[in-house]
């Protein structure tokens, strides 16, 4: 057991922050990255996420018919896009597909749109079928803790339109429960809200919390199998091992 410091800034950090309009980013993850591979090394992701969907790729033996499309994006990178996009097809179109700058799950690093390999592919709106290699894809990723983000049955709630090439690194297993439930990350946030460490959610070997942060500033003990990450609302959301 250890002793950690949590400061209310803290909560803007970790593999489970809520990112969306409601919810924008507050923090800056360009310490947390690497190349998506040394091919495409102009495309970045945390490298935690980048572990794990390397995994999935080698397990389904991808071999490039899937490919990285955008990853990382800084904030002056999501700002180019929002503007370009607003010229090239206009606002309504835009606010659809592009997140607002500092509201884009790609300025953590934790997102990646992925797509199918072919000659033109669209940098906005990547072709991922649900079927063949990128269906594989989606029926493995829960395992290895990602999820596809927007989905169709959740655009009232993401306010964003389907999009079936976006997906987002949550870590296991909060990638299985969500899958389990059909959870978009605005529900599952919410949903966790009600379990806390003397009534926590248990799935598999695990048990999970939620501590809300009404302080500044607090001193909390934290376990050895146990992991903590922010939700970028109010609280932390503790995974322990069993
Ligand atoms: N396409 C997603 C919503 C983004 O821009 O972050
Ligand atoms: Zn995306």
């Amino acid at each position: 057991m250890k002793k950690i410091i949590l400061k209310k800034s803290d909560i803007h950090k970790g593999n489970l922050i809520l990112i969306n309009q409601t919810y924008p980013l507050k923090n800056e993850f360009s310490n947390t990255l690497e190349p998506f591979s040394s091919k495409y090394s102009n495309i970045l992701l945390n490298k935690e996420a980048n572990k794990w969907l390397q995994a999935i790729l080698k397990a389904i033996q991808s071999n490039e018919k899937i490919v990285p499309v955008s990853g990382y994006r800084s904030l002056f990178e999501q700002t180019e896009i929002y503007i370009s996009s607003i010229e090239e097809s206009g606002l309504d179109f835009t606010k659809q597909y592009v997140a607002y700058p500092n509201t884009s799950e790609h300025q953590t690093g934790l997102a990646i749109d992925l797509g199918l390999n072919q000659e033109n592919i669209d940098f906005i709106r990547p072709s991922f079928p649900y079927q063949g290699i990128c269906q594989e894809f989606r029926l493995k990723m829960s395992q290895y803790g990602f999820i596809e983000r927007y989905k169709h049955d959740k655009e009232n709630i993401t306010n964003i339109s389907a999009e079936e090439w976006h997906f987002r690194y949550v870590g296991y297993p909060h990638s299985e429960i969500m899958n389990q439930n059909n959870f978009c990350l605005e529900e599952y946030i919410d949903y966790l809200k009600q379990f806390d460490i003397s009534n926590p959610l248990k799935f598999e070997n695990y048990e999970i919390y939620y501590v809300a942060m009404e302080v500044e500033e607090e001193s909390f003990s934290i376990l050895d199998n146990e992991e903590i990450t922010g939700n970028n609302v109010d609280g932390f959301i503790v995974t322990k091992k069993l």
